[in-house]
C-alpha cells in the first residue's frame, strides 16, 4: 500500500517537473523557436480537437515531418508570421509558391507547370472564393509532403486517383470500373490515371480549348499510348486505332475542325473505359447501336446501321473487302498513272523525233 502511494507521489511529481520544464522551454529565449513550436505541437492532448472553436488538431507528427521532403526546413520557414510565443490564435496561410518560384535561393525545385496552377481550373475557382478548390496542400499534403516518385507521396502514380477522387467521388467511382484502373491497380505504371489526362497544375475545364481533354485535343491525349506500339503490343491491342481513326470518316471530318464528330471518348466514353469485348463496353456490339444513336450523332441507328468493324486498316488482309477494294484501288491508279505517264513519255518523244526531221528537212532545202 505504502509503495504504491509512493509510486503515484512520485509519479505526480515527475509529470509536475516535466511540465514545469515545458513551461520553461516554450519560455526559454535561447531555445531555437522551432523547437519551441514542437513542443506544444506533439503533445499527445493536441490530438484532439484543440482550437479555441473546437473545430480541428493542430497536432503535428513530428516523425512524418522529419521524413518529408521538407523536413529539414524550421517550422517558421513556411509559418513565417508567427514571431512570438504563444502566437495569436489567427495565423496565416502557407505560401508555397514563397519558396517555389524561379528565383528562389534555398533550392526549392520548380517548373513553369505549378506556376500554372493559378491559371487553371482549380487555381480560378480559389481565388473566385470557392472553398472547394485544390490549394498545393489538398493535393500534396503539409507536413509529410514527399517527391512525386515516392510511393508513400499523395502525388505518386498510383495514389493520384485517390487524391484526386477525394473531391472527384462520382469520377473516382466510373475511373474505378475502368480497365485503365485495372490496369493500374496491377501496379502497372503504363495505365493512365487523372494526371494522364487532365495535366496537374494545368487542368482546364474539358469545354475549353486548351484542355488536354478537349474536343479538339483528346484524340492526341489518348494517341500518346495508343499509337505507341512498343507499350500497346504488350497488351495484344492494337496501335493502329489512330491510323485507322484519322482514316474513317470521322478522322477526316475531324481534320478538317467538325468538333461536334466523334472522337475516342464519344464512342469509348472517357472515366468508364473497358474494352469491346466486355458486355458494359459503350463499344461492345450489344451497346453499339445505342453509342452511335446518341442524339448529337445518328439519331435512330440501328443495329444494321452498326454491322460494319469500326477501326479498320486497309493495310490488312484479315480486313476483308476493304482490303481488297483498297488493294485494287492502288493497282489501278498505279496502272493509270503509269499509262499516263508512258503517254506523255511517248507523245514527247515522238515530238522530238517529229522536230528532229523537220530540222534535217530545213537543213536540206537550205543547201
Ligand atoms: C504554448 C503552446 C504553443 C506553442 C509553443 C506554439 N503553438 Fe501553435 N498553437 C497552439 C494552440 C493552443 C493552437 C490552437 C489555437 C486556437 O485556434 O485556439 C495553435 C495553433 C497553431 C496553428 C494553426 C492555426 C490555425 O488556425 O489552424 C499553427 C499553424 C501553429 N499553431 C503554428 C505554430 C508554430 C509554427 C509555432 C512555433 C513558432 C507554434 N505554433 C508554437 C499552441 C502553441
Ligand atoms: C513546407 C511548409 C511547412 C513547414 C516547414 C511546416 N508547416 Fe505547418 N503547415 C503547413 C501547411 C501548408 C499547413 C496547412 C494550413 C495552411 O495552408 O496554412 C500547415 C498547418 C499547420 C498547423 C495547423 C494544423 C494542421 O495540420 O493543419 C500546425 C499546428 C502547424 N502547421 C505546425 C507546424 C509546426 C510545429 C512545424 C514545424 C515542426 C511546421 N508546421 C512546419 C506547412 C508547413
Ligand atoms: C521555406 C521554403 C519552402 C516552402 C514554403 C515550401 N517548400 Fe517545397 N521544397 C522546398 C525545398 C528547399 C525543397 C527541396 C528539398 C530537397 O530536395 O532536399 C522542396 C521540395 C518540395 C517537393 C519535392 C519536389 C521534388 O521533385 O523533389 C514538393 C512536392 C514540394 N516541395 C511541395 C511544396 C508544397 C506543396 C508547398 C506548400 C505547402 C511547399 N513545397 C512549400 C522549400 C519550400
Ligand atoms: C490538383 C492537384 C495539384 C495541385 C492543386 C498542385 N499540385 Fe503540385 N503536383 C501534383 C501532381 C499530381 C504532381 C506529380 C507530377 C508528376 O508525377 O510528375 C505534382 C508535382 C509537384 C512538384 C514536384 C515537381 C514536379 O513538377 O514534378 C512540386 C514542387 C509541386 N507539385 C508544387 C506545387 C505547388 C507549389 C502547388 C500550388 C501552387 C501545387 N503543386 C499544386 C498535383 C497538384
Ligand atoms: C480539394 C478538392 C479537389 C481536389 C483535390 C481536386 N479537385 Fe478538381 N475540382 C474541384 C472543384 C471545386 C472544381 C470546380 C471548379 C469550378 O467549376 O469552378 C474542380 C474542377 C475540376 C475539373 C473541371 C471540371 C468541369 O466540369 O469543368 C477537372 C477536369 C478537375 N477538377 C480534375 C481534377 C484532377 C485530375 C484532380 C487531381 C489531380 C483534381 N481535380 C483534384 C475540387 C478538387
Ligand atoms: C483516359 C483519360 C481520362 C482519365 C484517366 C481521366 N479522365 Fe477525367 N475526363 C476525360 C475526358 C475525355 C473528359 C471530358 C469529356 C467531355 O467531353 O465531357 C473528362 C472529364 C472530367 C471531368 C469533368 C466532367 C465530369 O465528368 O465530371 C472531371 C471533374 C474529371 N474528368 C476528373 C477526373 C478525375 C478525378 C480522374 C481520375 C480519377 C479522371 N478524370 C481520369 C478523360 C480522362
Ligand atoms: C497513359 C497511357 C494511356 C492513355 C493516355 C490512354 N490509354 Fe487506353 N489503355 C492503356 C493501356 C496500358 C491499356 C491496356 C490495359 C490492359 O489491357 O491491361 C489500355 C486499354 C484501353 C482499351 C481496352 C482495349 C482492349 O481491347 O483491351 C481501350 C478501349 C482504351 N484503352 C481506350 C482509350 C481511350 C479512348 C483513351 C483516351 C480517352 C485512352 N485509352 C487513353 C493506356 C492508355
Ligand atoms: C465511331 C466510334 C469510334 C471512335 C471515334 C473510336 N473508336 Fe475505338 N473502337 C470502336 C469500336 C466499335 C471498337 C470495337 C472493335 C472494332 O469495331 O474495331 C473499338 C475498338 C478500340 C480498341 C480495342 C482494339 C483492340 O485491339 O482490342 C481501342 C484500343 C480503341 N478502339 C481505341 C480508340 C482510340 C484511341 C480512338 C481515337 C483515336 C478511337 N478508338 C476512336 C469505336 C470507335
Amino acid at each position: 500500500m505504502k509503495t504504491r502511494l509512493n509510486l503515484l507521489f512520485a509519479s505526480v511529481a515527475l509529470s509536475a517537473v516535466l511540465a514545469a520544464n515545458a513551461i520553461a522551454q516554450e519560455d526559454d529565449p535561447s531555445l531555437d523557436i522551432s523547437k519551441r513550436c514542437t513542443i506544444c505541437h506533439t503533445k499527445e492532448e493536441f490530438k484532439q480537437k484543440y482550437t479555441s472553436d473546437g473545430t480541428r488538431s493542430v497536432y503535428v507528427d513530428i516523425v512524418k515531418f522529419r521524413k518529408s521532403v521538407h523536413g529539414k526546413r524550421g517550422c517558421q520557414e513556411c509559418h513565417d508570421d508567427i514571431s512570438q510565443i504563444p502566437h495569436g490564435k489567427e495565423v496565416a496561410k502557407v505560401n508555397c509558391i514563397k519558396c517555389h518560384n524561379v528565383a528562389n535561393k534555398i533550392g526549392a525545385p520548380v517548373t513553369e507547370k505549378y506556376e500554372q496552377y493559378e491559371n487553371s481550373v482549380h487555381g480560378r475557382a480559389a481565388s473566385a472564393g470557392n472553398k472547394e478548390a485544390p490549394h498545393c496542400k489538398d493535393c500534396h499534403g503539409t507536413h509529410e509532403i514527399r517527391r512525386p516518385d515516392d510511393p508513400a507521396s499523395l502525388v505518386f502514380k498510383n495514389n493520384i486517383p485517390e487524391d484526386c477522387g477525394k473531391c472527384h467521388k462520382e469520377v473516382l467511382a466510373l475511373y474505378k470500373k475502368s480497365i485503365h484502373w485495372k490496369a493500374l491497380s496491377r501496379g502497372d505504371s503504363n495505365a493512365p490515371v487523372c494526371t494522364d489526362c487532365h495535366g496537374e497544375h494545368n487542368i482546364l475545364k474539358p469545354v475549353e480549348n486548351g484542355s488536354t481533354v478537349s474536343s479538339t485535343n483528346i484524340v492526341q491525349t489518348c494517341s500518346r499510348c495508343h499509337a505507341d506500339e512498343r507499350i500497346m503490343s504488350k497488351y495484344g491491342i492494337q496501335s493502329e486505332q489512330v491510323d485507322t481513326y484519322k482514316e474513317s470518316f470521322h478522322g477526316i471530318a475531324s481534320e478538317f475542325g467538325y468538333i461536334t464528330v466523334a472522337k475516342c471518348n464519344s464512342c469509348h466514353g472517357f472515366h468508364n473505359i473497358l474494352p469491346p469485348d466486355d458486355p458494359d463496353s459503350t463499344v461492345n456490339a450489344r451497346n453499339l447501336a445505342k453509342t452511335c444513336g446518341q442524339a448529337k450523332c445518328h439519331p435512330g441507328a440501328t443495329e444494321n446501321f452498326t454491322k460494319g468493324r469500326m477501326h479498320v486498316s486497309a493495310n490488312k488482309k484479315e480486313s476483308g473487302k476493304i482490303y481488297w477494294i483498297k488493294t485494287a484501288f492502288t493497282w489501278l491508279t498505279i496502272l493509270v498513272m503509269a499509262g499516263l505517264v508512258g503517254h506523255i513519255v511517248l507523245d514527247m518523244f515522238n515530238k522530238i523525233k517529229e522536230k528532229k526531221k523537220e530540222n534535217e528537212h530545213h537543213n536540206k532545202s537550205a543547201k
